[in-house]
Parts: C-alpha cells; structure tokens; sequence
C-alpha cells in the first residue's frame, strides 16, 4: 500500500510499505478515507523530535473498517468509523477513568503513558497517512459515524483536533458567559474558539500573527489579535476595561515565537498567566516536550520552560495540560455535527490525494497563506 514517511527533516516521502494487517485479534484494519496533516507532525518534520526514519505518519484517520479480527464484536466491516489519535486499552487504570490519552498499557516506550499512531515516542503504531490503517482495541477506540459521505471535512476533525479543542476549554474550566483567551490560531486554536463558542463564551479573543487564520477566526464570530500589532496582552486587556479574561487556551506549544520568528518557549505561557483574572483557568493542550536539542535556551532543551510561576501562583490560577483523551467528547462533538451545531470543517483548505502530501508538508509548514488545514484522500487520483 502507498504511505507517507518520514525521511529527515523537512523531508517526507509517499512510498510503498507492507498493508497494514489484522495481528491482534481485537485489531481491525481501516479504508482510509480522509487523513489530515497536523500541526503536532510538522513537530517531526521539522526535526524537532527523535522519530525514526522511515516511520508511517498519520494520526488524524477516518474512513471505512475493511477487516476485523475474531474478537471484534462491536465494529463491523463496512463501518465508517473515526480513529481517535490516542490508542487505548481501555481497561487500565488511566482509561477507566477516561484518561485514554494516558493509557498504561498500549506504549512500551519507558516511562510514557499514551500511544498514538505514527508519532515520535507514542509507539511502534504506523500511522494513517496511507491507504490503510491497523486499529488496536477496535471496539475500544473505534468512534461509528453515519453512513456515506455526508459531514466528512466536519468528522475528519473528531480524531484530533475538535476534541482536543475542545479539551482546551475544558481543562480552563470554561463557563457560559466567560471572556476566553485562545493563543494560536492554527487548527487547534481555531478549534478551541469554535468550541468556546458552542459552549457559551460572552467573547473569544484569538491570537496569531498570520491574518489568514484570524480571519477564519473572526469568520465565526471571534475576535481576532494580531500580536504583530502590538503586545496581544495590552490589546486584550483593553478590550475587557483592563479586567483580563476568564480563562485562557494555549493552543501553541513548545515553538511559541515572537512577531519576528525568534522562538521563546516560555513567551505564551506568560501571556496568558498575565492575561486571564486571578483564580482563572488556563488549558494547555499546545505540545510542550522533556527533552527539545533544538530548544532556544539550555533550560527548554531539558523541558525547563521558565514561565511566571510566581504570578501564576499570586494570582491563584490553575493549569490542566495534556494530550486529549478523545473519547472523552469524540460522540457529544459527532452528535453536534449531526444536529447542525458544530462545523468544525470550516478550516479546511486543501484536499489533496496522498501523493500531495510532500506538497502539502511543504506548504503547511511554512504558514504559507491560507494553508490552514490540509486533507489527504488516499483514495482519491493523483
Ligand atoms: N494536546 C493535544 O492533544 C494536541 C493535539 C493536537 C495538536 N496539539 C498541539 O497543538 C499545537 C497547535 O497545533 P496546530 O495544528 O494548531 O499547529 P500550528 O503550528 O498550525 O498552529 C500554531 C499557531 O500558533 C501561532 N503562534 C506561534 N507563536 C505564537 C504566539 N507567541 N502567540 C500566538 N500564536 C502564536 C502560529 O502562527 C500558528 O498559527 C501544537 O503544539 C500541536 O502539537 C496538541
Ligand atoms: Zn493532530
Ligand atoms: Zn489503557
């Protein structure tokens, strides 16, 4: 079958691989329909993290159930199903309380908890940029969506990106009719503003510094800040009488930087301990890693990201971070969908066959405009 790999940084390639198989009996392998390129791969592909050479990427995977193994039972073949990024178990400690972005079980890699699909550290699991996909624990972690091809570019963010937005809010605490800061108005950012949104925000502010994606960010009624303009935390606190906002959404993560490009792991962190009230919330779903060569500082290079803790603390905040557990709000956010609530297809800008993904990489990864979300269709000609 034909997969994208990584080669090294910057560099991926479309090449062929053994098929994916049914190996464990509680496996099945899914027809991948849709497969998104995310902002948590352009981590790898810039060479910011220790994956290995040849490895499928691949997390954010829809499409139809093309086998089972003998222990399925729920899923069936010709199911249309999302795959959440994370791979769980399902009956460890951490699953069972709904943390699946945590399960003991499903990563043999030392001293980490959490698997994912095609990603450094999560795993041996080859990911979903490829026509097919090998699912563990099927019955687990495979999500059932309606039949046919209705709501694609709207389900194909339920593996990721929705839920994981959506995780931002609620890791702040969000209540209706709070003031929501959102730093990052890549996909994931966008995603949390849609789903503060959904869920009652008086107001959402947004902050990036390419006006393509404020723009999308204003297209659904938030407000966009363009830190190119000016410090993002004056012009939020002079938009809410110098009050600050409720809570807060790191949607970023460890490449935070300047209006110039200069990198400052630290730099949204303290923004947002400076711009959400005290005893408000702030939800770091932005990826922060233990160890970063690339780091800007010695301290980052070990995972130390100097932020105002102090402040943090005066000001009696709190702080949730993570990786989403997905099945934790992958059916509600469906359900939405279905019921013409949520959107979240509305950053999309590109579909392309597999063979578009060295293109699209590219692309995405430079912020190129209006490069906001890409799609591949592995099915679909080149
Ligand atoms: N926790 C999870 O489960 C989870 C899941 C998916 C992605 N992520 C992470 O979320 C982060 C964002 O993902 P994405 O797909 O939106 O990526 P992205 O790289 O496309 O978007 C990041 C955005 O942040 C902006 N930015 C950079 N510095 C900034 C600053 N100082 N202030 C405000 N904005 C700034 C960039 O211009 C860019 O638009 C990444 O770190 C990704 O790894 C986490
Ligand atoms: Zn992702
Ligand atoms: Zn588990």
């Amino acid at each position: 079958m034909r997969a994208v790999v990584y080669r090294g940084p910057f560099s991926v390639e479309v090449v062929d691989v053994p098929d994916a198989t049914v190996v464990e009996p509680t496996d099945a392998v899914v027809r991948i329909t849709t497969t998104n390129i995310c902002g948590s791969d352009l981590h790898m592909y810039e060479g910011r993290t220790s994956v290995e050479e040849g490895k499928v990427l691949g997390h954010e995977n829809m499409g139809i159930v093309e086998a089972v193994g003998p222990a399925v039972t729920r899923i069936q073949v010709g199911d249309r199903v999302s795959v959440p990024f994370n791979i769980a178990c399902g009956t460890c400690r951490n699953c069972l309380t709904g943390w699946t972005s945590f399960c003991t079980r499903t990563n043999p890699t030392e001293g980490m908890d959490g698997a994912a699909y095609g990603y450094a550290n999560m795993g041996p699991y080859d990911g979903g940029q490829a026509e097919y996909l090998r699912v563990p624990f099927a019955d687990v972690n495979l999500l059932d969506l309606p039949a046919g091809t209705e709501h694609e570019n709207d389900f194909t963010m339920l593996s990721d990106i929705f839920p994981t937005g959506w995780h931002g809010t609620e890791l702040a605490r969000q209540a209706p009719g709070d003031d929501v800061a959102v730093f990052g108005a890549g996909p994931v950012g966008l995603m949390a503003a849609h789903s503060a949104l959904i869920r009652g925000a008086a107001r959402v502010f947004v902050v990036d510094k390419e006006p393509d994606r404020l723009a999308l960010a204003r297209s659904i009624g938030a407000i966009g800040i363009n830190l190119a303009e000016g410090d993002p935390v004056e012009q939020i606190m002079d938009a809410t009488d110098g009050r600050g906002t409720d809570c807060g959404v790191e949607a970023v993560g460890y490449q935070a930087h300047d209006a110039a490009g200069e990198e400052h792991p630290e730099l949204v962190l303290d923004n947002l301990v400076k711009v959400v009230r005290t005893t408000g919330g702030i939800g770091v779903v932005g990826v922060y890693v233990p160890q970063d060569p690339g780091a800007a500082n010695e301290g980052a290079k070990e995972g130390r990201v100097a932020f105002d803790y102090g402040t943090f603390f005066t000001k009696g905040q709190h702080m949730g971070t993570g990786q989403a557990p997905v099945i934790r709000y992958n059916r509600q956010l469906r359900d939405l969908i279905i019921a013409g609530r949520a959107t979240p297809g509305f950053i999309v800008s590109h579909e392309l066959p597999l063979d578009g993904a060295v293109e699209g990489y590219d692309r995405f990864d430079k912020r190129e405009d209006g490069w906001t979300k890409v799609l591949l269709h592995p099915g679909q000609a080149a």
